[in-house]
């Protein structure tokens, strides 16, 4: 009798689990709109030393205070390797990679991503503070990972 009391609460209890966590998924897609983050654009990763914006790697000013960093990742540097900012600004990153996947992560900054060849990823953030922040691979691409960093310095 006990026995089948216990079993009768851990089956309730199972269906009411699952239950609360599909409910928990199917409100965080369906009112929350939370979605695993798409690419903002593709590229052919063949010519992208050749298509706009990834053919002229930099910054560049594209509202006062506003800037647009293109960076292009390779087996293994960031084209280009430093960024330089004045205070104060928002920089939108747009990047992709020309070969292998790569990693970027932004030190100091919720900046963090995967180059994926083919993808190009946008993540913006605002720089409030002078210094620096060290940009580097966080996903092993080869035999040069190690070496595959930059830097945006805050001025
Ligand atoms: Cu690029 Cu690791």
């Amino acid at each position: 009798m006990k026995v089948e009391f216990y079993e009768k609460v851990f089956l309730v209890l199972t269906v009411v689990v699952l239950a609360a966590g599909l409910i928990t998924i199917g409100a965080s897609v369906l009112v929350a709109g939370v979605h695993v983050p798409s690419p903002a654009a593709r590229v052919d990763p063949r010519t992208v030393a050749q298509t706009p914006p990834f053919d002229q790697p930099g910054l560049r000013e594209i509202a006062p205070g506003k800037y647009e960093a293109v960076i292009l990742a390779r087996a293994w540097f960031y084209d280009p390797k430093e960024i330089r900012v004045p205070v104060g600004s928002t920089v939108t990153f747009k990047m992709t990679s020309a070969d292998v996947v790569h990693g970027f992560e932004l030190e100091g900054t919720t900046l963090n991503g995967m180059l994926i060849p083919g993808q190009v990823l946008t993540m913006t953030t605002t720089f409030e503070e002078p210094g620096e922040h060290l940009f580097i691979c966080h996903e092993y691409c080869g035999v040069g990972h190690h070496t595959m960093f930059g830097r945006v310095v805050v001025e």
